[in-house]
């Protein structure tokens, strides 16, 4: 018989959370083949439920035990490393694919981290866990590896621009707040929480923890993901900043390739990529931004431009939504990837 139409039991762990709630979202929007959803969550969220297709499902407390309890095929987590540290394991070991939304397994040897856009090569019929990468870096690479193919990079100096959704729910609820808060002349009296300090109104050069070399977890991220999703060791350096926009991130390239590079080539090569849509006629105002990319599952590049003093360097702006793109859509295209090998 034909497994055609083989239908999954899927558990989300962090089905309450910003990323989660997006997760339902993309299985109902792209006809995921789910025969049974499972919610979960943290024992807070035990007694809630979630919506998915118009009926309510009860979110469960993750425990080792309820990936084997409920028969859980693909389960993915957004909940946190700590949590995938934690669960993971017991997961795979009821059989689960295990989809990682966290940072916690993306640098292991043996666990692929993919962009299906740019690496779908990396998924294997018998990966048990595969890692979503951060969501700076999933932007940046589906617009890296096809200028590195005709191109070849040298090496990439990266600004990012990143929305509060980065931090979750509580990032995006901080955000509202403070603006409410000022708008009622109270701001003063808003003590941050998800960020270091007050986001409305304000840049924060600081995004995840500081480390030895001067740089932030999320700069590293970028660096090390990137050279593993491309296969590459070209060199990168990066400054992660957050600003006070709700869910989609900025990023400003500057890619030194080892050939001359050439902006009419490149919006030509970004045309025909998957997942990347041009928009570059400055004249008419017309470039990407934050809001044009809300909601979308596409990375909108724009600005290409050689550089005023080397032929070899391009300019490059690219936004995309960070729980989509970044998150969600890039964990259930990894997802279809993986069901399309078992086939
Ligand atoms: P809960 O709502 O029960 O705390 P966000 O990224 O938007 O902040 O969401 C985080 C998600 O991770 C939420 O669904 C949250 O559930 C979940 N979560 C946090 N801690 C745990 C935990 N210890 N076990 C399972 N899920 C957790």
């Amino acid at each position: 018989m034909s497994n055609d139409k083989k239908e999954y039991v899927v558990g989300i762990v962090g089905a309450s959370g910003a990323v989660g709630e997006e997760l339902l979202l993309i299985l109902e929007e792209r006809k995921f083949p789910l025969k049974k959803l499972v919610p979960l969550a943290s024992s807070r969220s035990v007694g809630k439920s979630v919506t998915f297709k118009g009926k309510e499902y009860p979110i469960l407390e993750t425990t080792h035990d309820i990936f084997a309890q409920q028969g859980i095929e693909i389960a993915f987590f957004s909940a946190g490393s700590s949590v995938s540290e934690k669960y993971a394991s017991s997961a795979t070991k009821a059989g689960a694919l295990v989809i990682d939304n966290t940072s916690f397994f993306r640098m292991h040897e043996n666990i692929p981290l993919v962009v299906p856009e740019v690496n779908p090569e990396d998924i294997k019929k018998d990966s048990t866990i595969i890692a979503n990468p951060n969501c700076s870096t999933i932007q940046m690479v589906q617009v890296l590896a096809p200028l590195h193919r005709e191109f070849e990079i040298e090496r990439v100096d990266v600004s990012t621009y990143q929305a509060v959704s980065g931090a979750g729910k509580k990032g995006m609820e901080e955000l509202v707040l403070q603006m409410q808060k000022f708008f009622a002349f109270e701001l003063d009296s808003t003590i941050p929480s998800a960020f270091p300090h007050q986001i409305a109104l304000n840049l924060i050069p600081h995004i995840d923890t500081f480390l030895d070399n001067d740089y932030t977890k999320e700069e590293m991220k970028m660096v090390n993901e990137s050279r593993k999703i491309m296969h590459t060791d070209f060199a990168l350096s990066a400054t992660c900043v957050r600003v006070p926009i709700l869910r989609s991130h900025s990023e400003t390239l500057t890619i030194r390739f080892k050939k001359e590079a050439n902006a009419n080539r490149a919006r030509e090569i970004l045309k025909s990529s998957q997942g990347v849509i041009v928009c570059d006629e400055p004249n008419k105002n017309n470039y990407p931004m934050p809001i044009m990319a809300t909601n979308t599952d596409e990375t909108f590049v724009g600005r290409i431009r050689v550089d005023n003093f080397d032929k070899h360097i391009l300019h490059v702006f690219c936004v995309a939504d960070q729980i989509r793109v970044g998150a969600a859509t890039n964990a259930v295209r990894i997802a279809e990837k993986w069901i399309a090998l078992s086939k």
